[in-house]
């Protein structure tokens, strides 16, 4: 990484390399500069960030920035570049306005290229953050492998079509591209943990063994007062901060996903993807105040929705499913005006769960089925659960182009669950057309 006043710059190369996941374990992966996950992007509020992507690949890729607030242009998808073919070169750029943990992946092929392993952390400091003695990146993921470690994909109909409806969901835990890590942390110190779950499918419930940790972010930054729990669900694009601590030398502290029911095929089931050991005790210097910053209402609870989105699963003759926004495939909504506050409801009213995922702005859940969320927060993805209405409010401020919409359970979104929309200057005039749209 080279660092000159406020310009932070990366290269990267995408590539098919081989990755150890465990001592003799290896996988044909598919990611930045031969690591999984790719290199961690460190950079602070207010830089300028350029990633020069080069395409080692055999097939086009696109990286998107998730919960970064880019110009449409550096978005990463379909619908503002070309994809990247192999052997060309791409230069991203652009500020971060927003500190927290955000992240990286492909935009392309997802269901293969994610699966394969081309995400990677992005944490974004500020003078503002708690003082901590520490801090982990843990990216949750699992991929779905053969006895010899290699990727497949289904090839018999009931088989394929349990992956379409849960999602590609495999018993390979990992936790930074590793299965079983152990970590450590010093006795009676405070760390700071950033989850960020980058699977394709996998509804993370994190538990450490009943010890009880304080929320002090969410997936655009600080909350406004820590939260304290002994579990939490990170739903796939999701990321949670988490402060634990002090532990007890000795201590082993297990980072478990409890189980969670989405109406899967998979039986749900409580599993553990890494650990943590307490080694001997060291000063602490971590201090978090009772108040971590203000987060000011975009609008009351009872704001006047202005659009409706509709999240569904219907039978297909010929896909044998099919995942839907508003009855539709891959669908083209409405454009939003730059300025103009939008209330939004999301209904899903499918019995299963979908993470929605807004592209570029964050939102603020106002309720979940007629009720304030538990605390107030910055959201670019959200948990729907079976038949439930999320009303939820964003500005789109003065960044016009095309933006997007999904579920992100990858499998899904390929099926059909999305919808492309276009921000529009206030001052354009727009005609609207309801006819194409594009694959992805
Ligand atoms: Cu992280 Cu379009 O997604
Ligand atoms: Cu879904």
């Amino acid at each position: 990484m080279k660092k000159q006043s406020n310009i932070v710059e990366y290269q990267f190369e995408a590539s098919q390399f081989e990755w150890e996941i465990a001592e003799g374990k290896t996988i044909q992966a598919w990611g930045f500069n031969k690591q999984v996950p790719g290199p961690i992007i460190k950079a602070r509020k207010g830089d300028t960030l350029v990633v020069r992507l080069k395409n080692s690949l055999s097939e086009s890729t696109m990286i998107h920035w998730h919960g970064i607030r880019v110009p449409a242009s550096m978005d990463g998808t379909g619908e503002v570049q070309k994809p990247v073919a192999p052997g060309e070169e791409f230069e991203y750029r652009f500020q971060v306005e927003d500190a927290g943990s955000f992240w990286y992946h492909s935009h392309h092929n997802e269901t293969v290229q994610m699966e394969r392993g081309m995400y990677g952390a992005i944490v974004v400091e500020d003078e503002l953050d708690p003082v901590v003695d520490e801090e982990k990146i843990f990216m949750i993921d699992d991929m779905k492998l053969t006895a010899n470690f290699e990727f497949t994909k289904p090839s018999w109909a009931l088989p394929r079509l349990i992956e379409k409806h849960d999602g590609r969901q495999g018993d390979t835990l990992l936790i930074n591209g590793k299965v079983d890590s152990l970590l450590h942390m010093h006795a009676r110190q405070m760390e700071r943990w950033r989850f960020i779950n980058a699977s394709s499918a996998r509804y993370f419930k994190l538990y450490l063994g009943g010890r009880e940790f304080k929320i002090i972010g969410s997936d655009g930054g600080l909350i406004e007062q820590p939260v304290v729990v002994r579990e939490a669900l990170i739903t796939p694009g999701e990321r949670l901060d988490i402060m634990v601590g002090p532990f007890k030398e000795g201590e082993i502290i297990p980072i478990d996903s409890l189980s969670y029911s989405r109406s899967t095929f998979l039986r749900p089931k409580k599993e553990t993807f890494a650990s943590v050991k307490v080694l001997e005790a060291k000063p602490s210097v971590a201090n978090i105040p009772p108040f971590l910053r203000v987060i000011e209402p975009l609008a009351p609870q009872e704001a006047a929705i202005n659009r409706k989105v509709k999240f569904s699963v219907g039978p297909s003759l010929k896909n044998g499913m099919n995942f839907l926004i508003n009855n539709g495939l891959h669908v083209l909504d409405e454009p939003v005006k730059v300025g103009e506050l939008q209330v939004w409801e999301i209904d899903n009213v499918s019995l299963m769960d979908h993470p929605f995922h807004l592209h570029g702005f964050f939102f603020q859940v106002l309720e979940i089925n007629g009720k304030a969320p538990a605390y107030k927060a910055w959201k670019d993805t959200i948990n729907l659960t079976p038949r439930t209405k999320v009303k939820i409010a964003w500005m789109p401020d003065n960044r016009p182009g095309k933006w997007m919409y999904h579920c992100h359970i990858l499998e899904h979104h390929a099926a059909g669950m999305m919808a492309s929309f276009e921000v529009i200057d206030a001052a354009t005039p727009y005609v609207t057309s309801r006819s194409s749209c594009h694959s992805h």
